[in-house]
């Protein structure tokens, strides 16, 4: 049992989203409000298309929604009425002013705390839920102890772990839940009220408890560290590629050890997503902040060398078309930043296309969960203007469209459906020598070249 009973969630974006879901689902005492100021996104998460993809999500909801899962706009009355409070809204990195680049954007975390200090008429658990630079939680408390006269705040930081694509199964079965709390009796007792909450699902051995900083700082460094194994690998994979060695076997071979462990070393055009180059370049600034050049450094070679990966795949491109792709057509299978995800948010994707176009080539692009309006944001986003996306950028329905008398196929995101396509047709419709560039290792190369094609593989020598 636990004394918690209305939970308030400021975000309803791709973690408060399924996350309040699960906990709706998982709790049933307890009513889960998802509150959001964006009105197309609520309306979303109230109507059978929900704003996020993600396997086996429509169900948690559908199980939920109308009997103690809510999601509103109404964000001063859910928080009214809440006793725990979760803050899932966007820390994306700062594109303006000091530590432009590099440093969190804190605003809208500011803008939720004086929502809850305006709103709050007693005692208030506010949690972190968003990834945010260590020692955030001193600035949320100052700002609530400021402007409110009638609350008593206790904030912890609860960072979440999910990735996207496997969000439902991730919640469901968590390798942890990480609560920070402050060392008093008073932040004890909050610690303990949302260790209740997660202990209707999940085993108690699994809710680790510390103080609020190693918490906060645990949620950068988990990402930086996941990174920095695909930076590893995707550094070996380019000598692979001069040296006759095959970086899939390579990767196999070292994470049978142990302490290595298999897991995180697939080598790829780049990894991308809302969060590992944004929490990195945060650790690197926190790093500099707090005078510690050379650590920061160590950690922005990560984000380097993830660069590196992309561009040289797209000049791998131009360089094997004989050194122009202008007019060319350039199947492009993929945008998602993963498979099993819409989400684009920097995906290598983006960035491949960017250079393709740049240097003239016209794209034809299919991916299967990817709306052709986010598509044409993301181009627009990295300097493609209307006018080159209109001309030289094609949408297709299937795969096999795609392909059609392309020069070259590309392979930027490892969807399933992607394995098993028809390669003869596909073979058949192409221009001579038909190339593919397999950014993910996903297709039978064995088999593609049996069948005529050039096939180019990341780390394959
Ligand atoms: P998102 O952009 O999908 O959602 C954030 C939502 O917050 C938006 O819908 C926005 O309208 C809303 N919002 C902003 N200010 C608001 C306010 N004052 N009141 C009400 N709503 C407000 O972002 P996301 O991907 O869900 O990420 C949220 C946080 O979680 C980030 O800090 C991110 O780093 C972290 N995180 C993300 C992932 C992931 O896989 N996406 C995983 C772990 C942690
Ligand atoms: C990540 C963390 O995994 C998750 O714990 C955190 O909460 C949010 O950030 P996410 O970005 O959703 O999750 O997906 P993830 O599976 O980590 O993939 C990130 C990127 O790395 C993707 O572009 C993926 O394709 C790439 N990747 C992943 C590789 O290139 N190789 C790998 O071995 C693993």
């Amino acid at each position: 049992p636990t004394d918690v009973k209305r939970i308030c969630c400021i975000g309803a974006g791709y973690v408060g989203g399924p996350t309040m879901a699960m906990i709706a689902a998982k709790c049933p005492d307890i009513r889960v409000d998802v509150c959001d100021i964006n009105q197309p996104r609520i309306d979303a998460w109230n109507s059978d298309e929900l704003p996020v993809y993600e396997p086996g999500l429509d169900e948690v909801v559908a199980g939920a929604r109308g009997k103690n899962l809510f999601f509103t706009t109404a964000v001063e009355e859910s928080i009214a009425a809440a006793d725990l409070i979760f803050v899932s809204v966007g820390t994306p990195t700062k594109s303006y002013g000091i530590g432009a680049g590099r440093a969190a954007d804190l605003c809208y975390i500011e803008s939720a705390a004086r929502m809850i200090a305006e709103n709050a008429n007693g005692p208030k658990i506010i949690v972190e839920k968003s990834t945010i630079p260590v020692r955030t939680a001193e600035a949320i408390r100052t700002i609530l102890a400021a402007n409110s006269e009638n609350g008593q705040f206790q904030v912890l930081s609860n960072p979440e772990f999910l990735a996207e694509g496997t969000a439902v199964e991730d919640l469901e079965a968590p390798d942890r839940i990480l609560i920070g709390g402050e060392r008093t009796p008073e932040g004890d007792a909050a610690v303990e009220s949302l260790v209740r909450v997660y202990a209707n699902w999940v085993p108690r051995e699994r809710i680790l408890t510390t103080n609020l900083w190693s918490s906060e700082l645990s949620k950068l460094v988990a990402n930086a560290f996941l990174a920095q194994r695909i930076s590893s690998i995707n550094a070996i994979s380019a000598l692979c590629e001069e040296t006759g060695a095959d970086v899939d076997e390579v990767a196999r071979a070292i994470g049978s050890d142990s302490r290595i462990g298999p897991k995180f070393l697939k080598a790829s055009v780049g990894f991308g997503g809302s969060c590992f180059q944004k929490d990195i370049l945060n650790l690197v600034y926190l790093c500099d902040h707090f005078g510690l050049p050379e650590v920061a450094k160590y950690w922005n070679s990560v984000v380097t060398m993830n660069d590196w990966q992309k561009e040289r795949f797209s000049t791998r491109i131009v360089k094997t078309l004989f050194n122009t792709v202008r007019g060319k057509r350039i199947g492009v299978l993929g945008f998602a930043f993963k498979k099993d995800t819409n989400d684009t948010r920097e995906s290598a994707a983006i960035y491949v296309c960017r250079d393709l176009l740049l240097e003239g080539a016209n794209i034809a692009l299919y991916d299967p969960k990817v709306p052709v309006s986010t598509i044409r944001a993301d181009l627009n986003y990295v300097g493609i203007s209307d006018e080159v996306i209109d001309k030289q950028l094609t949408i297709c329905d299937s795969a096999v469209e795609a392909t059609k008398a392309a020069h070259g196929v590309a392979v930027l995101t490892e969807w399933d459906e992607f394995k098993t396509l028809d390669f003869d047709t596909i073979y058949d419709n192409m221009f001579k020598p038909a190339f593919v560039f397999d950014g993910r290792n996903i297709l039978p190369h064995d088999e593609l070249r049996a069948k005529g094609f050039e096939v180019y593989a990341i780390g394959k020598g």
